[in-house]
């Protein structure tokens, strides 16, 4: 055996296995282990639309995750890249991480994701390169409003727009993910808008219940204009404490979370393994879905 195998050898107490969307609930134990804010719908989804992979110990619970699946034509999203506390070192985060690469290699697709510091050595090693910073806000109370911007109108995204809606993202995300936007309007309606101009589409924002604070996101826009109207009512409509993850190119959405008292405690880096054009550009890309769902 080669040392890089002796270093990824599994012990004999855990065995790895497939994670199925019926364990959404032992799965939050195992993602709140890390403090995260994913609730048993998020699981859920992740797992329907993609396959986990993990390790159980000897009564089963899992101790290690993730989870890749497709997000466009030449990508896969990988998530949840996570070891119990007490499990960790032993080699499960890398040989998890190495099932989905594979996956990603065998379909001829680049591999995305969003890394945690913790995260980001192991990635590397693995050859995954950084595209760009992200800083994660966490907002306790409601900002002020900004203007609608002259013929913008704001109004509930619902699910008769998610092809505008998808199409729109399309453009601007790197990726095709109508199933998570229509997931995404169902799991907080009051969170949905849309902004449109002559018809169309400028800009929408959506989000989701979480474990220990409401995550807004995505925000995709044509300007930081719409993009903060959109913003500033999206928190007024959602439940806080309000969490967002944010490109750092987007300063202006930074300057109005901190005057809005926001803080941001943790950073993510974007990172991708092969080829994935637009998946480096956040330019109208203001707020992620969230590390877990790109
Ligand atoms: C990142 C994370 C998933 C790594 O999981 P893990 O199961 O500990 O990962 P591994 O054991 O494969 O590797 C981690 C380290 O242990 C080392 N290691 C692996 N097998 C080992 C062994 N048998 N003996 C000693 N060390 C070992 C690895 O070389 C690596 O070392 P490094 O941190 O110095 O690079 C884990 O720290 C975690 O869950 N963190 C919190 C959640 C998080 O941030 N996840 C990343 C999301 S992007």
């Amino acid at each position: 055996m080669g040392s890089t195998e002796a270093a990824t050898a599994a012990p004999q107490a855990c065995q790895e296995c497939a994670l199925a969307p019926g364990q959404a609930d032992a799965l939050v134990a195992l993602s709140q282990n890390a403090g995260w804010n994913q609730v048993a719908a998020d699981w859920r989804f992740m797992l329907q639309q993609g396959r986990g992979v993990g390790f159980a110990d000897q009564a089963g619970r899992p101790v290690a995750s993730a989870i890749h699946w497709p997000v466009g034509g030449r990508l896969d999203w990988i998530s949840m890249v996570l070891t119990h506390t007490d499990w960790r070192k032993r080699g499960f985060g890398t040989r998890l991480l190495q099932r989905c690469i594979d996956a990603a290699t065998a379909s001829q697709r680049a591999a995305g994701l969003d890394a945690t510091e913790l995260g980001r050595p192991l990635y590397a090693t693995m050859g995954f390169r950084e595209l760009y910073t992200l800083a994660r806000w966490r907002l306790e109370r409601v900002g002020v409003p900004t203007d609608v911007p002259a013929g913008i109108a704001i109004r509930a995204a619902t699910a008769a727009d998610i092809d505008a809606l998808a199409g729109f993202d399309r453009l601007y995300s790197g990726m095709n993910r109508a199933t998570l936007l229509a997931h995404l309007v169902g799991r907080a309606p009051r969170v949905a808008m849309v902004a449109t101009a002559g018809g169309k589409v400028r800009g929408y924002v959506l989000g989701r219940d979480g474990r220990t604070a409401s995550q807004i996101g995505p925000i995709v826009a044509e300007s930081d204009a719409v993009a903060l109207a959109l913003l500033s009512r999206a928190v007024a409509a959602a439940d806080l404490p309000v969490m967002l993850d944010v490109p750092d190119r987007h300063a202006a959405i930074g300057a109005w979370i901190a005057a809005a008292g926001g803080t941001a405690p943790r950073r993510f880096w974007r990172m991708v393994l092969g080829d994935a054009p637009g998946l480096d550009d956040p330019r109208c890309l203001y707020a992620i879905a969230g590390p877990e769902l790109g």
